[in-house]
């Protein structure tokens, strides 16, 4: 592995647990996305690795040979962008580039090469002569990540770098994102509370839960096999069935259906994607809500479950509110998993 966290926790003074012992290894050219609510632990994760922080005794920080635990930030070769992004406003798009390299006291010569290279592979060219306050906010985010890469570090780390753009440029920026990592080749950590942020840009995705990664993994597997609940919720917002699981059973309000194992004692999840209505389901519910999505309509069902059921029906045409309808939910849809606990 190129980048071995080791027993990585940290306790601010006042007592926070805001990092249980946490291990991570992560391989060289790798994109592995921190994904979790807010104040699960992503910042004070990433800025340990960063040395902007330091963790409790007793935790390891590698970079393949090189013991990066106790090195200070400037040491670590670790390139950072932030949500703000933290440019020099007055300062042109080429001089927040070179600053990094300035810092080294590289020769002019060498840090107008570098420059240029990494203008070019951000294709920031229109835009070099600028200063940071004639720019949009896509334009910025690129010129951040642009400077935070061109001192050449071993190691990238973006803190919700998207977070402060609004929802139609993220979904662009997102993908220009992640082209442009997996381009640099560059090892990278990406900390971000959006799941579709994560599984688009990351190789794989670790899910963070008060503290502690719940479950990491790619995101197809995260999305396919969750571990626990928590996960199943926050990877492709699975609802809970209620009911009751009786060997491979789960008995419904509206009915039953049949499980792909037996999982007595399990709860039972599935996703809105896999709630099917056919006339011959297992399953009746009346339709509640009908809203139309473009691609697809969502349709709230209640009867067939103890909480309202969600239902992304493609097709022309969509039944309406008021009627019976008749549902139902492929064995290998549901997920059982350990019940939650009740909260306290
Ligand atoms: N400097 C600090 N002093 C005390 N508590 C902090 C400090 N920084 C973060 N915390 C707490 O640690 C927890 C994790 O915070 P953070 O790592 O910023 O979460 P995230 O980035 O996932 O939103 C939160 O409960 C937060 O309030
Ligand atoms: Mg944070």
């Amino acid at each position: 592995m190129t980048l071995t966290l080791r027993n990585i926790a940290k306790t601010f003074p006042g007592g926070t647990r805001a990092l249980l012992p946490t291990d991570l290894d992560i391989a060289e050219g790798e994109i592995v996305s921190l994904l979790g609510p807010s104040g699960c632990g992503k910042t004070t994760l990433l800025r340990i690795i960063a040395g902007l922080e330091t963790a409790d005794a007793g935790a390891s920080i590698r970079f393949k040979d090189d013991d990066m635990t106790h090195q200070p930030v400037e040491r670590r070769k670790v390139g950072m962008v932030f949500q703000s992004y933290a440019l020099f406003p007055n300062m042109s798009v080429r001089g927040n580039i070179g600053y990094g390299l300035k810092m080294q006291r590289l020769p002019r010569a060498a840090i107008d090469a570098r420059v240029d290279e990494v203008i070019a592979l951000c294709r920031l060219e229109p835009y070099a002569g600028r200063t940071i306050t004639a720019l949009s906010g896509g334009q910025r985010q690129r010129v951040a990540l642009a400077r935070a890469f061109a001192p050449r570090p071993r190691l990238l780390l973006l803190d919700e770098p998207l977070s402060a753009l609004d929802a139609a440029l993220r979904g662009t920026l997102r993908d220009e994102l992640a082209a442009l990592l997996r381009q640099f080749g560059i090892t990278a950590i990406f900390v971000t509370h959006d799941q579709d942020e994560a599984m688009a840009i990351a190789d794989r995705v670790a899910v963070m839960s008060q503290g502690r990664v719940a479950q990491i993994g790619t995101p197809e597997a995260l999305y396919r096999a969750p571990e626990t609940a928590f996960v199943a919720r926050f990877v492709g917002n699975s609802m809970p069935l209620g009911g009751k699981i009786d060997g491979g059973t789960l008995h419904l309000p509206g009915g039953d259906l049949t499980l792909n194992a037996t999982a007595t004692g399990k709860a039972a999840f599935v996703r809105a994607e896999d709630v099917k209505i056919t006339a011959d389901g297992p399953l009746t519910a009346r339709v509640e809500t009908v809203t139309f999505l473009g691609t697809h309509y969502r349709i709230a069902l209640s009867g067939a479950t103890d909480a309202p059921l969600f239902c992304l029906h493609q097709g022309l045409t969509a039944p309406k509110p008021g009627e019976t309808v008749r549902v139902t939910i492929a064995p290998h849809a549901i997920l059982t998993l350990e019940p939650e606990k009740a909260a306290a």
